[in-house]
């Protein structure tokens, strides 16, 4: 057995949830014995929630890519670490192996050396799916920079702003890239971005397409020329202490703009490790296959970081899902013999809409499990997904996690525990969730074991919540880079002593956990975290408009839908292409991800006296439950409500 931390059966399971309850560290530091160190640690966790403080396997010295890369040279080193599937089918792919990788990411460590990256500098990076994305990524964790990956549909504005906010100074993207029939402009929007802030010193740019891009005398450097001025490499890798950054990630909150979560070596390295080879029951020398752009956690923590380290083959795919034709993941399964497929419930959703036609010609024989992230799957979808492409024989993992916990948190494991459709079903060891009323207090009927814990087995009472976390495990959150009270305050000061994740939560009889999705603020549109504040801030900068509301929807393929509500100084009709201009101030200002599919122009919003926006109305407005609003006589001006009832899309 390779992974001696891997779960065999669900009473193995049960028996480590609770050896991790009753003793986390022991628990943990028995995992972390299985990883390459420098030097080991002098404590395995100290922490509180108040500050929040939490340091895990403080007095180590490691650097994750000897974890990911060196350990692997001596038995793997032929072995692919990247696939890398282009766009276009009919262009060639690239395979790099471990020892490929290895010395790709060697090479580029001296090239960022010699364009100026110290150790601790923040590095962002704009990249398409290519491997350079993957060496980019970890040439940063092996000379000790921190990167700030930045999602390829990100405009300029975004980019500028999470540049200002880490403070970057370098830059390294491409001159573009594909998305399906679309070549996207990354150095022309790099080079706008550069316009909004002065901090970027360097760009260096991967030349992918082979396009004609502007190269700024003196500031853009080709990525290509620079690694060929590299001709002896130092194979060492930096000595990082276990709670040194290893990247900063953007998300959105119910607030303000994107805040940039702070993750640290050692315990985003054990936990993403220990969480890829247990859920998806990872066997050596299986081909695995996430979706997921690098841009996003998912990508970060399950296509770069956690199969690697786990010494796996990952596939990285450039294109999308419907190009050129809605079975392309398919016909990549098939290709490469794809043993573990990793996706979103938005994908399956809008692949079922071509139908089977698309499954035809597929063999899926390869496929051995099946999993998916980042909203609530449907049962519909989850069905769909089994029998179609798991042709009922592979588990399906429903995972859930968010960028702030860095690796999978609840979800069943492959072939070890039962799935359950739209559900995620039990914790993984470590992890502590309690489902709280409004005041924190746990809800009734929650029926926890004498240490306070429901323990997967157990049976209890049907129970709903707001879903918070007890205990620190080791990827949790540390901070938002720059600015610690704001990470106190969003995720430790809702409820005392309990880091609240944001989400709602329904608990069957079981045990099993049912997510029913976001009670603050904050948007899952297609799998990508958009809050509300950020897409109002951005229509608010259209000229003519006063103020807007935004929403979410029910929607059939992305989940969840945006609905603004806006009102404009010209009146509330479209008189000359106001809903155009709306919309393309928010591409402009966020990305075409946050984009409204529908724009109501109204002449007031709801509000109560204290002058805040009853939401609660608007949301039920836009989901079509009109005849239950709810109380309206607190408004100033309950008449509105009327009127938005009527113009409603
Ligand atoms: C939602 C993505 C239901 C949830 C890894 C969470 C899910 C947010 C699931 C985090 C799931 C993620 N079932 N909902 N399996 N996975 N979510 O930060 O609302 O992009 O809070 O991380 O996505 O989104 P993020």
């Amino acid at each position: 057995m390779s992974f001696p931390y891997q779960i065999q059966s669900f009473d193995h399971y049960l028996t480590e949830y609770k050896k991790s309850i009753d003793h986390p560290e022991k628990f943990w530091g028995e995992v972390a014995e299985h990883f390459v160190w420098k030097k080991k640690w002098d404590k395995v966790l100290e922490w509180n929630f108040k500050e929040p403080r939490v340091r895990w396997f403080e007095g180590a010295k490691l650097n994750i890519t000897e974890n990911c890369l060196d350990r692997h040279l001596a038995d793997k080193a032929d072995q692919p670490a990247i696939i890398w599937e282009p766009n276009d089918p009919t262009l060639p792919n690239r395979i790099l192996n471990y020892r490929d990788l290895h010395g790709e990411v060697c090479r580029f460590v001296e090239v960022l050396k010699n364009n100026g990256v110290k150790k601790g500098d923040r590095v962002c990076i704009y990249m398409p799916m290519v491997p350079e994305l993957a060496i980019a990524v970890l040439s940063c964790a092996r000379m000790g920079a921190i990167h700030s990956v930045v999602f390829g549909g990100f405009s300029a504005q975004s980019i500028a702003d999470r540049i200002e906010d880490a403070q970057c100074r370098i830059v390294i993207t491409a001159d573009g890239g594909n998305r399906g029939p679309k070549d996207i402009p990354l150095k022309a929007t790099i080079d706008e971005a550069l316009t909004k802030t002065s901090r970027i010193q360097k760009v260096i740019v991967f030349k992918h397409l082979g396009n004609t891009v502007n190269m700024q005398a003196g500031r853009d450097v080709w990525w290509q020329d620079e690694a060929k001025k590299i001709t002896s490499t130092d194979s060492r890798a930096e000595s990082m202490d276990a709670e040194d950054i290893l990247f900063i990630l953007y998300t959105s909150g119910s607030t303000g703009k994107p805040k940039g979560v702070v993750h640290t070596c050692a315990g985003y390295m054990i936990y993403t490790t220990y969480t890829f080879v247990n859920v998806f029951q990872y066997k050596p020398g299986d081909i695995y296959f996430c979706t997921a752009d690098v841009g996003w956690i998912t990508g970060h923590s399950y296509t770069i970081y956690g199969p690697l380290s786990a010494g796996a083959t990952t596939v990285m795919f450039e294109g999308i899902p419907t190009y050129p034709d809605a079975g392309r993941f398919w016909n990549i399964i098939d290709k490469y013999g794809v043993n573990i497929f990793y996706t979103a419930p938005t994908a399956i959703r809008s692949l079922m809409g071509f139908g089977t036609d698309p499954l035809k010609d597929k063999k899926l024989e390869s496929l051995r499990v099946l999993g998916t992230v980042g909203e609530p799957i449907n049962v519909e979808a989850w069905h769909w997904y089994d029998e179609h492409i798991g042709r009922g024989r592979c588990p399906i993992v429903d995972t859930w996690w968010q960028t702030e916990t860095a690796g999978i948190m609840i979800s069943n494991l492959a072939g070890i525990s039962q799935g359950k459709p739209s559900y995620a079903t039990l914790p993984l060891p470590g992890v502590i969730p309690l489902l709280v009323d409004e005041k924190g207090l746990p809800v009734a009927g929650s029926d926890a074991g004498k240490d306070g814990v429901f323990h997967p087995g157990a049976k209890g009472e049907p129970v709903s919540g707001n879903l918070c976390i007890r205990f620190p495990w080791p990827s949790i959150i540390r901070t938002t880079y720059g600015d610690h009270e704001r990470c106190r305050l969003n995720y430790f000061a809702t409820y005392p002593d309990l880091y609240f994740t944001g989400d709602g939560a329904f608990r069957d009889a079981e045990g099993n956990y049912r997510i029913t999705g976001r009670v603050d603020d904050v948007l899952n549109v297609s799998g990508h975290r958009i809050g509300t504040a950020e897409v109002e801030n951005a229509i608010n900068m259209y000229p003519d408009v006063v103020e807007s509301a935004v929403v979410g929807y029910p929607h059939d393929i992305k989940g969840q839908g945006i609905y603004a509500y806006v009102i404009l100084q010209s009146g509330h009709a479209n008189q000359g292409g106001e809903k155009e201009g709306v919309s393309k101030m928010v591409n402009k200002v966020i990305g075409a991800i946050a984009k409204p599919d529908k724009i109501q122009f109204v002449s007031g919003l709801p509000k109560t006296r204290s002058g805040k926006i009853m939401r609660r109305i608007l949301r039920k407005i836009a989901e079509g439950e009109m005849d239950n609003l709810g109380d309206i006589s607190t408004l100033t001006d309950p008449g509105v409500v009327e009127e938005i009832k009527a113009g409603r899309l």
